[in-house]
């Protein structure tokens, strides 16, 4: 089986480092548009194996789709990573044509690949790549979630100086301010986490994992790629090995949750087939109103995809 990674920058390389080292398929092909960049840190990522011990091999190419031939799964995470001082909506312009070109390329190359977009703005991207694609929505969706619950049970983990390996978390809504970590849907070890945390802590680690990628850019001055990278490859998993994990993932909604014609975070089970099922919460009313609020925010910036597609802006 192979997996291809589009994209060999920061998040990319790790993505596919990952998938290596966890032997998730035979071939990993990573692909850049800069020359050597892929090779170079393919041919890197190769010599790791006989130190941490794996057999997928692992190829660079530079721009050349033919070497993504017969991809079963492929991850995008071509584009620009945001600045300090930029929202991940600045973003759209630049890497909606990214995203649309390499979407056309892959898809020309392996017409049956399920794709996981991580380029940002993430919610709109992954809308770009599929209208681009068009295939089924099962076989189209965004990384966002698993990355910003990562977060939340990270800072929480602190908090509470408990094994991250025990709290378990779901997160909706759009990849940004607006997102919903959802505090009745958090345990640790199966104990709800209102019952071992106070209100204004709780509510601290909220604010900070909603602006969670904005520090990290603050810090680095571009944004975050180990979680990313992981959280990604996650979602590989559990296609290529068929696992049906639950996870929160930006889909395609066609009335779930009352939304329609939109992505958005959501909690989904991923298998073969990409997205299997999307799970369905009942929220109560200020959790539905907060969704709903993040959904109209990430319309929004569909709505802007949609007027530079209606213009022909490439
Ligand atoms: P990076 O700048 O390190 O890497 C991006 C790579 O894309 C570069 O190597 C560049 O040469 C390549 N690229 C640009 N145009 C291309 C094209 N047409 N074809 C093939 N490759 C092309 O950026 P980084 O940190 O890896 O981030 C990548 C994207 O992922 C950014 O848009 C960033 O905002 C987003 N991101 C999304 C996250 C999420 O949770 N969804 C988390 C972290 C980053
Ligand atoms: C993140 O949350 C920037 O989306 C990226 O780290």
């Amino acid at each position: 089986m192979k997996v291809t990674v589009v994209g060999a920058g920061n998040v990319g390389a790790t993505c596919a480092n990952v998938i290596a080292q966890k032997e998730l398929c035979s071939e990993v092909v990573l692909l850049d548009i800069k020359e050597g960049i892929s090779e170079g840190k393919s041919l890197d990522i190769w010599q790791a194996a006989p130190i941490n011990l794996y057999d997928t091999r692992i190829k660079g190419s530079t721009n050349d789709y033919a070497a993504t031939a017969g991809s079963s799964v492929v991850v995008i995470t071509s584009g620009l990573p945001r600045k300090p001082g930029m929202s991940r909506d600045d973003l759209i312009a630049t890497n909606a044509g990214i995203v649309r070109s390499v979407t056309e390329n892959v898809m020309k190359h392996s017409p049956d690949a399920i794709l996981i977009v991580v380029s940002n703005p993430l919610d709109v991207m992954t809308y770009c790549a599929y209208l681009t694609a068009g295939v089924d929505s099962r076989r189209v969706f965004g990384m966002a979630g698993i990355l910003d619950t990562a977060r939340y049970r990270a800072f929480l983990a602190d908090a509470l100086d408990v094994s991250p390996k025990d709290i378990q978390a779901v997160l909706m809504g759009g990849h940004g301010d607006t997102m919903v970590p959802l505090p009745r849907y958090t345990t640790v070890a199966g104990i709800q986490v209102t019952e071992l945390i106070a209100a204004e802590k709780l509510e601290a680690i909220i604010q900070r994992t909603k602006a969670g990628g904005g520090e990290l850019v603050n810090l680095m001055g571009t944004s975050a790629w180990y979680a990313p990278g992981a959280a990604a490859a996650q979602m590989v998993e559990s296609v290529v090995r068929n696992q049906n994990r639950i996870f929160p993932c930006c889909a395609w909604l066609q009335g779930q949750y009352g939304l329609s014609d939109l992505y958005l975070g959501v909690p989904v089970k991923l298998g073969k087939n990409g997205i299997e099922e999307i799970i369905e919460l009942k929220l109560d009313d200020s959790e539905a109103e907060l969704v709903s609020n993040s959904a109209g925010h990430v319309r929004e910036v569909m709505g802007v995809l949609d007027k530079m597609n209606a213009a022909g802006v490439q």
